[in-house]
């Protein structure tokens, strides 16, 4: 028997090892078909199955037992068949699923991008982009928290959250323990601290990285600038918590905030440490190594860069800044 099983999605086939979900062997092809994914994060044990953004329709069960599932399923928690045919981006069905799911991701979302600091670089924001209704059928009052602090450098806008539990796996599987996590059931679920305990551990601030959307933000960095007018660079230190690699945004030569760097699925490649992340903003803290263009893409990237990757930014005459020659 063969150690690979070959799926074909939008009609697609590849061969992937045992054991892989339709999300990961979508992503291995690439493109246009790979589900757009909330809740699902590679290098947290136990992720996805909960946002219901990864629906696909399995027309074919597998080789062997060709009937159809009857419902969508959830592509980041179901396993490959070998000869199993999928549909993603081809299927109508799947499209208003989407459709459907993004709407009701957004039922209690306060729609404050201008304001929000996670614009730019915010999953909920690109779902909708792509995936979202120009219209709502939503009708009811959204809910109103006020912003809570988890400690001294994480806020929290309980309002924002779309309950991926991502920040709850970061914290269980990064810091040993977790002194937040989900209170209540279904409408009045929320992420909340008993009694505002604060996070006390050298990489709760990955729980920033990892949310997708404007929930958890850096309070060190909140209001100073919009994401793309910052410049985004790749440094590193030499870091005995953890490997010191990390992307430095700057505004006018001045390290304005620290993040972990992201792979094109916006996934942290390593985790980095709290001292990397809020105590080290001078420039000769840092070893640069060079310009960072994301590498996913998302409203932050449009029109900044071409397709090879490479910064297109041109000179003003004048304006003393840059712009993206495709403006011109
Ligand atoms: S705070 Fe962010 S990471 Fe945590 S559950 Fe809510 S949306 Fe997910
Ligand atoms: S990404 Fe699959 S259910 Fe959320």
């Amino acid at each position: 028997m063969s150690d690979t099983l070959k799926v074909t999605i939008d009609g697609q086939s590849i061969q992937v090892p045992m054991g892989t979900s339709i999300l990961e062997a979508a992503r291995m092809i690439g493109g246009k078909l790979v589900p757009p994914a909330m809740c699902y994060y590679k290098p947290l044990k136990g992720s996805g199955g909960k946002c219901r953004t990864c629906l696909v329709a399995v027309t074919q069960g597998s080789e062997k037992d060709p009937r159809p599932m009857p419902k969508l399923v959830p592509s980041c928690s179901t396993s490959v068949m070998d000869g199993m045919v999928v549909e993603s981006a081809i299927s109508e069905r799947v499209t208003e699923a989407r459709q459907s799911v993004t709407e009701f991701l957004l039922i209690n979302h306060p729609l404050d991008c201008p304001v929000c600091d996670q614009a730019g670089e915010c999953k909920l924001q690109d779902l909708s982009f792509e995936h979202g209704k120009s219209f709502t059928n939503y009708k009811e009052e959204r809910r109103d928290n006020e912003p809570d602090d988890l400690g001294d450098k994480i806020k929290l806008n309980v309002n924002r959250c779309i309950l991926c539990y991502r920040c709850v796996y970061a914290a269980e599987q990064l810091c040993g323990t977790r002194d937040h996590g989900v209170l209540y059931r279904g409408d009045h679920a929320e992420i909340s601290t008993m009694i505002e305990k604060s996070l006390d551990s050298d990489f709760i601030g990955n729980v920033i990285d990892v949310c997708p959307v404007g929930a958890l933000t850096d309070k060190t960095f909140r209001f100073r600038s919009r994401i793309w007018f910052t410049e985004q660079w790749n440094a590193h230190r030499s870091c005995d918590k953890c490997c010191g690699k990390v992307v430095l945004h700057k505004i006018d030569g001045q390290i304005a905030r620290v993040s972990a760097r992201k792979n094109e699925w916006d996934e942290v490649e390593e985790w980095i440490c709290d001292t990397c992340r809020f105590d080290k903003k001078e420039n000769e803290d840092w070893t640069i190594e060079s310009k960072r263009v994301p590498k996913s893409k998302s409203v932050q990237t449009l029109n900044k860069y071409s397709d090879n990757s490479q910064s297109v930014y041109v000179k003003v005459e004048g304006l003393g800044s840059e712009r993206p020659k495709e403006l011109e």
